[in-house]
């Protein structure tokens, strides 16, 4: 991938899936690369070809991000991408009704999948390079209302507006980094469960791997760009119009 040589790297969720996919681009794209996950016996497997450190953290654990080490340039580009879903893999169907799943996990996929994007912009935004820019991984469901799993629906959407709000800061302070959010459909990965397995076309993780390089090094700031199928183009994601109003 053509931009990534030298660079300074960080990943969550890293060791599996999309993380992984991505990871293993950017190594052999010539990049430094923090891969952080609470999987920390896979990262290392991932890490053992010498360009990549491990760390094993929770995203959702501000005090981690807190003792997380920076380079001393700062990043050039960061994937928030660590995500969950309400219910284990296995669960059937109904273990992910919003009126069904337990307080504690509501808070578990609000911890990992809001409160880890959001730490992570706080705890990443001010030790970026100038020239920097962090990818959010949404989804398609926080562009629609998805009723399999209400909960990762809300917090995808969050997250498409935290990215949204967050660019449209960064401009109004002039600052030169950007932020974006890449909205996958379904990837072959450990995250979808079991009962939603279907017969549509399922991506590979390199697919949105591939997606993620490019919005570092070539998004705009503030966009949200959303990929479907393998074999059609991505498109990028325009906000509500709102008569009157021109904020992204
Ligand atoms: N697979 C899909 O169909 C799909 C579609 C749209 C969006 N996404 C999003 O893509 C992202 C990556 O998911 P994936 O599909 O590769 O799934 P995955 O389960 O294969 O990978 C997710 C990774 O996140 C890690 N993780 C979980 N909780 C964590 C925490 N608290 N701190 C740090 N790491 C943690 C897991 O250990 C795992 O390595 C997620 O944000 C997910 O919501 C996936």
């Amino acid at each position: 991938m053509i931009g990534l040589d030298g660079k300074q790297i960080l990943i969550t969720g890293a060791a599996s899936g999309i993380g992984r996919a991505l990871a293993e681009l950017a190594i052999e794209g010539g990049a430094r690369v923090t891969l952080a996950d609470v999987d920390g016996g896979t990262l290392d497997a991932i890490a053992a070809g010498g360009r990549a450190s491990a760390v094993e953290m929770s995203v959702a654990d501000l005090a981690a991000w807190k003792s997380l080490e920076s380079p001393a340039r700062g990043w050039d580009f960061v994937a928030l991408n660590a995500g969950v879903m309400s219910a284990p893999r296995d669960a059937p169907a109904e273990a992910s009704d919003f009126l069904a799943i337990t307080y504690d996990q509501y808070r578990r996929i609000v911890g990992v999948n809001l409160d880890g994007v959001a730490f992570g912009i706080r705890e990443t935004l001010p030790r970026l390079a100038e020239t920097g820019a962090i990818v959010a991984t949404a989804s398609i469901a926080g562009l629609v209302g998805f009723g399999a799993d209400v909960a990762y629906s809300m917090t995808k959407h969050g997250v498409i507006g935290l990215v949204r709000a967050m660019a449209s800061q960064l401009q109004m302070q002039g600052r030169p980094q950007r932020i974006c959010a890449i909205c996958p459909g379904g990837v072959q990965t450990n995250i979808v469960p079991d009962f939603m397995e279907s017969e549509a076309e399922m991506m590979d993780p390199s697919v949105i791997a591939q997606e993620i390089a490019s919005l570092w090094t070539t998004g705009e700031n503030g966009e949200v760009r959303m990929k479907v199928l393998a074999n059609a183009p991505a498109e990028a994601v325009a906000p509500a119009p709102i008569p009157g109003l021109e904020l992204g």
